[in-house]
């Protein structure tokens, strides 16, 4: 057996109201799972419903129904959504589960008997969407800090967690561990704005609703629902009594993947409860964007269809699966439209893979009869096409492995493009009019369906349906030459049973047709309300950045020299290009996506007069990092790419000389 790999998403609060944002994660984490099934990992994927809480039970009371028989329906509906989006987890918990409440109890009594949790008086504010208690200082404009929604005064009897006593060693794990919390931004975050403020106790029981998990010594009480759904990542595996069933085996988890909003929750409340525990801490938090609509959190469609099944009907699981990890940096927020779904399938399933697939298929049927020969004549000429293959299962794992989809599959359609540039170099029909190039002709369309051999593996766990299909298609059985390590090998293409022409992959899609489809599905309320396209990119301005250091030489006058210190208060690091593209609506700006090793920018600079975005992609170059973001025309930019201008007003980018890795520093 392989070694273990335990990944969680959050615990899911039942929601009749299902979007596709609410696939985002949990399709995340289930391509992780695969990935790490296909390199041989014994792998552990959890995910469940967080149950109990006022929200919960206020629902239930105006339905007329209890709250056990509202969340059973919803339960359901999330199954199956998880099952339409081929997320294939190992275990579903539910915090209703006999099980687990038990635990929970179990916890409770251990942190009182110990001390970490005592008896008070609660006095302050509680957001009931966020199930979240407030000081009157945290409050903004008097609302919910992070929802903005009205929060209700609160007096009661209440038993508090001892959270200060761990705020030292919190900060010391934080910064010992850099790689704990990714991307790092949320773990300056975390100390700048939570930490080094000062850590109070946490209100963790409460008596105004009794739809929880009892407190066994004090059943008036109920514990905090946070205390409640945190515990699942651990009573999952059977803790405390039954740790052979996956406690001993998976703890401590690989990886806590949550929304950016719940953070603070799972680098924070999470760390400080294990240590009371005595129990090891997670390896790592990873806190990624939102999926957004119009500039808003998605949590209703305006003018988009949202609803995963209808978008998967329509669609295909794979062609959603591909848009929410192609689209969306990860770390950064994304924007979902129908508009945008519909240009990707076309652009990169229907004509890039697609055309690829059926292209190789049909000329390999029209010139052999469906089948290669077995030997076939290496050519000095195919070089750059076999390295880009030979290179680019280490180039997606390196990407894979820090959970950066969007580039893992940048680099698999670099390939894919490279292949389709191929056939148009290499014009085997015009190769096929001469008996004398018969074996050059052989040569070509193996180097194709070789790529798309390679192409299939690499794409298994994003689009498990469509690469089966592909392997089909160019009759590779599944067996030693479809394992992933096989990818990384170049010439083992072998057909068993000869190149089978399949369904297109994905048709091509008329896009102003399709969006009449689908606002005519929208309920009519909405589609009334929907406003106009929504905005390129949208990134949440607060709490996805904290404010960086001011810039370094402000008080400095022009010609006066700066000090070696001066200088290194500006942060340079070599950054490569990964997508560039023209801001819509601008003359002037270019919007790059900029790799830095550890994280991934959004970049604006004013040189789209002096460069075409395509030419950029692949360029090192240096960026400020540390400069302070700015919002462009409604886009944050993330830092300054350095550049020259010449006396005729010619502008080019500062770059490095050789290969350096992405997020070297510039000194
Ligand atoms: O927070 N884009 O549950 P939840 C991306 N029960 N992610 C989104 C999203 C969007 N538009 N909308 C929601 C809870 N999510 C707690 C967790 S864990 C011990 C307890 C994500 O149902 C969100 O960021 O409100 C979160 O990670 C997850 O869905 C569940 O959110
Ligand atoms: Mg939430």
């Amino acid at each position: 057996m392989g070694e273990p790999f335990y990944i969680t998403t959050p615990i899911y609060y039942p929601s009749d109201k299902l979007h596709i944002g609410h696939s985002y994660c949990s399709v995340m984490a289930d391509a992780m799972a695969r990935y790490k099934r296909l390199r041989g990992y014994d792998v552990m994927f959890l995910t469940g419903t967080d149950e109990h809480g006022q929200k919960i039970q206020r629902k239930a009371e105006a339905l007329g129904i209890s709250p056990k028989a509202y969340v059973d329906g919803i339960v359901e509906g999330i199954k199956g959504l998880r099952k339409r989006m081929d997320v294939r987890y190992d275990r579903f918990i539910r915090t209703t589960d006999e099980h687990h409440e038990k635990a929970v109890q179990e916890i409770f009594r251990r942190l009182y008997e110990q001390g970490d949790i005592y008896k008070g008086a609660y006095s302050g504010w509680y957001c009931t969407p966020c199930e979240s208690f407030w000081t009157e200082s945290q409050l903004v404009d008097g609302n919910c800090p992070d929802c903005g929604r009205a929060v209700e005064k609160t007096t009661e009897e209440a038993y508090f967690f001892r959270l200060s006593r761990y705020q030292d060693r919190i900060i010391q794990h934080l910064e010992e561990n850099p790689t704990f919390l990714q991307p790092v931004t949320r773990a300056n975050e975390m100390i700048s704005n939570f930490l080094k403020p000062g850590l109070e106790d946490l209100c963790v029981s409460r008596t105004t609703f009794d739809w929880g998990v009892k407190v066994a010594f004090d059943p008036k009480h109920v514990v905090y629902v946070w205390v409640d759904a945190l515990s699942n990542y651990i009573t999952a595996l059977g803790w405390p009594d039954n740790p052979s069933d996956g406690y001993d085996r998976f703890w401590p988890a690989d990886i806590h993947l949550v929304g950016k909003e719940i953070v603070r929750f799972h680098a924070i409340i999470w760390p400080a409860i294990l240590m009371a525990l005595g129990l090891p801490l997670p390896r790592k938090v990873l806190g990624h964007g939102w999926l957004l609509l119009n500039d808003g959190k998605m949590s209703k469609s305006k003018g988009n269809v949202v609803d995963p099944v209808v978008l998967c009907d329509r669609y295909g699981v794979d062609a959603i699966r591909y848009f929410l990890l192609r689209e969306v940096t990860f770390g950064q927020d994304g924007v979902f439209s129908n508009e945008a779904l519909v240009n990707r399938i076309n652009a990169d399933l229907a004509n890039d893979l697609g055309n690829l697939v059926s292209r190789t298929v049909a000329m390999v049927e029209r010139y052999f009869d469906g089948s290669l020969p077995e030997i076939i004549d290496p050519d000095p000429a195919d070089a750059d096409l076999i390295e880009l293959y030979e290179g680019l299962t280490a180039r997606v794992e390196g990407h894979l492995d820090n959970m950066q989809f969007s580039l893992a599959l940048a680099e698999i359609w670099r390939a894919i493009s490279r292949s389709n540039k191929y056939i148009d170099e290499t014009a085997p029909w015009i190769l096929a009019r001469d008996e004398a190039s018969r074996s050059r002709l052989a040569r070509v369309l193996f180097n194709l369906a070789e790529g798309l051999r390679i192409v299939a593996i690499l794409l298994q766990p994003i689009m498990p349906g469509t690469a089966p299909r592909i392997l089909e298609s160019i009759g590779v059985e599944e067996g030693e030459l479809t394992t992933w390590t096989s990818a990384a090998a170049f010439g083992l293409y072998r057909s068993s049973t000869g190149v089978q022409k399949v369904a297109p992959l994905f048709p091509r899609l008329d896009l102003e047709a399709e969006l009449a489809a689908m606002s005519a599905a929208l309920p009519s309320t909405e589609r009334e309300t929907a406003p106009a396209a929504p905005a390129p990119i949208s990134v949440t301005e607060a709490s996805t950045q904290p404010s960086a250091p001011a810039p370094a030489v402000e008080e400095q006058d022009g010609d006066a020299p700066i000090t070696i210190d001066d200088f290194h208060k500006i942060q340079l690091v070599v950054g490569r290009i990964e997508a560039c593209e023209k801001l819509a609506g601008s003359d002037k700006l270019l919007c790059s996506t900029v790799n830095l090793g550890s994280e991934t920018r959004t970049v604006l600079s004013g040189i789209a007069e002096h460069y075409d975005p395509a030419d950029l992609v692949g360029k090192r170059v240096i960026l400020v990092a540390n400069l302070k973001p700015r919002k462009i025309r409604g886009v944050m930019s993330h830092g300054m790419l350095l550049a020259a201008e010449d006396p005729d007003g010619r502008v080019r980018l500062a770059t490095v000389d050789g290969d350096l890795a992405p997020g070297s520093p510039v000194n």
